[in-house]
């Protein structure tokens, strides 16, 4: 595969672009996005469901800026939305209704009735109490209203303890009785049409053993419902495939899980009759990204070394709240010798830092540096602390750089309160 972020004459490129030549006279930190990478990985997603009956659906949550909505959804993409809002944008970028589904522990009533009056693929129901409302709403407005059901598994997966969804123990889902029992009330209501089941079990998931496992299980329960006389149409499989963090861009990239986790996940279903969904996120848009910052200072104390750069968790919040590597890369390589370095931001937090205990090589005061795997649950992930305005968003096709999200000014922070 054409390899789209890599190093020319010792000069990180993404595509046709010189981004150290780029980004000079820009404001940093800013993110900045490859248009030809979420295609790669949309086209990566098609192939693997070719002859099947098959919806890829892409999880808004990851990242929704609108031009790479719009994108996506040019390619024939269906959503995944977990609120009203993202509701709401995935119909102005021009999703389907019918390749809209949404799943999500709290939705409101005002959020499900939008969504039944929408006309979604599915309301992918998460507890007995949000089943009762649905049905409830869906009686009186009169509206035949497709649901599946999210169960929860109980299958673990190798991630981070706060993005695995799969177990008992997480607030996701229904237990298999439960949803069986609720499956037959579905079935039952004048209103509601149970089309099928939900899993999710949960992200940045690079080995396929836990994907594969789920398939068992998911099949054994195809085949209990229809043993009941249950018609199941759509099984909805989720996102969650990974990507690989540790690219630093100067090999071809190692890993790539969406290629060989998703074909063979897919087979496991095939000639079941039934329509299958993805809702990837991550791997869509996590490796098309790179957040570019500044270093500010270099400070040592009799421990440490830090490299202070100007973007932080405010900017970048999975380091701080996973614990996430990212490489950190700088856009123009040198021979300096290297040294290891806590990465970190301006942020009145110690628990503010890209990167921690890291080699690099020696950087200066105003060097540029890429953070990778920044194109999901980065910008989305933002927020104003320490009032620090949100950061440009650009996308490259060839030789061209779109604005696709200007940044926000302290300004129009202070709009915010009318103020
Ligand atoms: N479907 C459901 C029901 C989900 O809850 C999620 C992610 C996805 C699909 C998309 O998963 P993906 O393909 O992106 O793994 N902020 C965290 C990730 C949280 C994921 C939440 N749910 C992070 O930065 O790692």
């Amino acid at each position: 595969m054409e390899e789209i972020f890599y190093y020319r004459n010792n000069r990180l490129h993404c595509d046709e672009i010189d981004l150290q030549e780029f980004s000079r006279s820009k404001r940093t930190p800013f993110y900045l996005y490859s248009q030809k990478r979420i295609e790669q990985n949309c086209q990566t997603v098609i192939e693997a469901g070719k002859d099947l009956d098959f919806l890829p659906c892409y999880a808004l949550k990851a990242n929704y800026n609108p031009a790479i909505l719009k994108l996506i959804q040019n390619l024939g993409f269906g959503a995944d939305v977990v609120s009203g809002g993202e509701l709401f944008f995935a119909l102005r970028a021009g999703f389907p209704p019918k390749k809209i589904v949404f799943a999500g522990v709290g939705k409101t009533a005002s959020e499900i009735e939008l969504a039944i009056r929408t006309g979604i693929h599915s309301l992918n129901i998460e507890s007995a109490e949000e089943f009762y409302l649905t049905r409830e709403i869906a009686g009186k407005l009169k509206i035949e209203t497709p649901v599946a059901f999210r169960i929860n598994p109980d299958i673990g997966a190798p991630t981070h303890d706060y993005i695995s969804t799969g177990k008992h123990l997480n607030k996701f889902g229904i237990p298999l009785n439960d949803a069986l029992r609720l499956y037959q009330q579905a079935f039952e209501d004048k209103w509601l049409k149970p089309v099928g089941i939900h899993v999710h079990i949960g992200s940045q998931i690079t080995d396929p053993k836990p994907f594969l496992e789920t398939a068992e299980y998911l099949k054994d329960i195809i085949d209990q419902l229809r043993k009941k006389g249950f018609e199941i149409s759509a099984l909805d499989l989720g996102g969650g495939i990974g990507i690989d963090y540790y690219n630093d861009f100067k090999k071809p990239q190692r890993e790539y899980p969406l290629k060989t986790i998703l074909p063979s996940y897919l087979r496991a279903f095939k000639n079941l009759g039934v329509k299958l969904v993805v809702e990837l996120g991550r791997s869509i848009v996590g490796d098309a990204g790179l957040l570019i910052t500044r270093v500010l200072y270099r400070k040592q104390t009799p421990v440490k070394k830090f490299l202070i750069v100007d973007a932080a968790m405010n900017n970048l919040l999975r380091p701080s709240l996973y614990h996430a590597y990212h490489s950190v890369v700088p856009l123009i390589l040198n021979d300096n010798a290297k040294d290891r370095f806590d990465v970190v931001g301006p942020v009145c937090e110690s628990g503010d830092f890209l990167a921690t205990d890291r080699e690099m090589p020696l950087t200066e005061r105003g060097d540029l540096l890429a953070v990778g795997g920044a194109g999901a649950y980065g910008q989305v992930l933002a927020s104003n602390y320490n009032l620090r305005p949100s950061i440009p968003e650009y996308l490259v096709s060839g030789k061209e750089v779109r604005t696709i999200f200007k940044g926000q000014t302290a300004e129009e922070l202070a709009q915010k309160y009318d103020w």
